[in-house]
């Protein structure tokens, strides 16, 4: 049962504050849980509060009702979390507090049973499959001014015999990268996921983003494919109804077209939010055009919320999920989440957010829910914990 909750302020890797919980439990049990943060953040996500504020008010209203709450039992605790927000999108208490506590609990559970969080969050019936890392390797939009509108160009080692070899040829996509641009005389800087941000068009950042994948292919010797994070809803301007590149605009029908070419002409294995959060129509007929042969994922458009996700279903938007904890505040949640989409064959992707920090949960989230995908970046101390604990999961060394 737990016997504390005590919450702090720590650094996330854009340098913003964030939460950090510390769990204890009557049998001795200890738990660590870190709230990330997100930039290019979905109009449906439940709320992130000022650090600050969240600590206080958790303080006020969620330690009391954790206090001999069995922390085994991630419902209870969840609830618990719940009803002392008492609103549904954790408005009260904020997003932060509840996902740090939330994931913290997780983890003195399993400390208390000795096993690695996987296992416990997973239990006897996890499958042995384990997720093919989502390698972010050039971005801009809201993660990076002056780069390309598109948010993210992922690389995506689906033919990887390991997770491991997955990993390192993520970075080799990331390193090689670094080379194509450094021969057409461009320099980059760095997003806040570790990508490259080059002042390039997004076309040409399509034939970079190619050529190093075709490098790295050629290396490694199996099959390395790369998908987009589009985050249209941040290119979407209600007003003027158009997706907005720069000086050139989109009609909805003109992003479906230009998305429906880029799966072909580059074979994407992946496409996250190509299209408005609030346009499931639009998301549904890409889905019936290029569905068979790619992912279209939704993440700003399902929040990782089973409602959200439900009207997906009914209307044929999408035929994946992001899966994000803070996005809708607890892992039980996450958990609705995931099981809805994989009851529907919707594929899961479990992702980080670009303010993150050392915190490795979503590694273990993956793993214990057979998510067939995990997006945490490429390089950088924030990404590489959870790539590294992946690893370890896979050596059995966790
Ligand atoms: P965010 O971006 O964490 O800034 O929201 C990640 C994403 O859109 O997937
Ligand atoms: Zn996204």
């Amino acid at each position: 049962r737990i016997t504390s909750v005590s919450l702090r302020r720590v650094l996330d890797s854009r340098g913003n504050p964030t939460v950090e919980a510390d769990v204890l439990t009557e049998s001795g049990g200890f738990g660590r849980g870190a709230a990330p943060s997100g930039a290019s953040t979905g109009e449906y996500e439940a709320i992130e509060l000022p650090a600050s504020e969240s600590i206080a008010k958790a303080r006020e209203h969620a330690v009391p009702r954790l206090e001999g709450v069995y922390a085994g039992d991630q419902r209870a605790v969840d609830n618990a979390l719940r009803a002392a927000d008492g609103t549904d999108d954790f408005s009260a208490i904020g997003a932060n507090s509840a996902v740090a506590i939330s994931m913290a609990a997780a983890k003195a559970a399993a400390d208390v049973l000795g096993a690695p969080l996987y296992q416990h969050l997973g239990g006897a019936f996890r499958g042995e499959n384990f997720p093919v890392p989502l390698g972010n390797v050039v971005g801009g939009g809201e993660h990076a001014k002056e780069a390309t509108h598109i948010q993210e160009f992922l690389a995506a080692p689906v033919g990887a015999p390991s997770v491991s070899e997955a990993v390192f040829a993520n970075a080799a996509v990331h390193a090689a990268v670094a080379d194509v641009l450094d021969e057409r005389g461009v320099p980059a800087a760095k997003g806040d996921e570790g990508a490259w941000a080059p002042p390039i068009s997004d076309a040409e950042a399509f034939e970079v983003v190619d050529e190093a994948v075709d490098r790295v292919e050629d290396e490694v010797g199996f099959e390395i494919r790369f998908g987009l994070d589009m985050a249209a809803a941040e290119l979407y301007d209600d007003d003027r109804e158009a997706y907005v590149y720069g000086d050139e605009t989109k009609s909805a029908d003109e992003q479906i077209e230009y998305v429906a070419g880029l799966v072909d002409e580059y074979d994407l294995a992946y496409v996250e939010d190509p299209l408005d959060e609030n346009d499931y129509e639009a998301f549904a007929e890409l889905t019936d055009r290029v569905g068979d042969r790619t992912l279209i994922c939704g993440d700003d458009l399902f929040v990782t919320n089973v409602e959200r996700l439900q009207d997906g279903i009914d209307a044929g938007a999408a035929n994946s999920i992001l899966i994000k904890p803070n996005q809708i505040g607890t892992l039980s949640d996450a958990f609705d989440a995931v099981e809805l989409a994989a009851r529907n064959g919707y594929e899961t992707v479990i992702s980080h957010r670009s303010g993150e920090t050392e915190d490795a949960t979503i590694a273990h989230l993956a793993v214990a829910t057979d998510a067939g995908y995990i997006k945490t970046g490429t390089v950088g101390g924030e990404r590489t914990a959870k790539l590294n604990e992946l690893v370890r999961i896979a050596d059995d060394a966790v």
